[in-house]
């Protein structure tokens, strides 16, 4: 049960190249789990998941970023003007509702 996050370029991303892209190897079968587990968050993040207004965009980010954000919500240690509304969302959600939720994440376009 875990994600190994690699640079596609390791040398553009030691320069800092925000435009440089990740190599995600996740668990088989967590993008098709990860998928059904997202349903109710388009209503904030929006159609394909691609953000909202203020809400942030969670399609094809980096899958260890959206991981910490999730832990950091349940943890309370994320705890901004607006993290309430993600409150109920990661109340109940176990290690591995994670590692599904961000494997699914990380493959869609942004
Ligand atoms: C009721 C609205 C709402 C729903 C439903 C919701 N979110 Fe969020 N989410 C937010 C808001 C608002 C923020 C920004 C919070 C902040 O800035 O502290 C956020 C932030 C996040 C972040 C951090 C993104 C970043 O750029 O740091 C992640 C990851 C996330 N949500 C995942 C999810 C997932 C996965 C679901 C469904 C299981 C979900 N959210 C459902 C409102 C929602």
């Amino acid at each position: 049960m875990r994600i190994v996050e690699t640079p596609e370029d390791l040398e553009r991303t030691k320069l800092r190249d925000d435009a440089t892209g990740f190599i995600a190897y996740v668990p088989t079968g967590s993008v098709a789990r990860g998928e059904a587990k997202t349903e109710g968050c388009t209503v904030c993040h929006g159609p394909g998941l691609r953000g909202l207004g203020p809400v942030p965009a969670l399609a094809g980010r980096s899958p260890s970023y959206m991981a910490r954000q999730l832990y950091d919500f349940q943890t309370g240690v994320r705890n901004g003007a607006w993290s309430d509304l993600m409150d109920a969302e990661v109340e109940d959600l176990s290690l591995g509702d994670i590692v599904d939720i961000v494997a699914y994440t990380a493959s869609l376009a942004p």
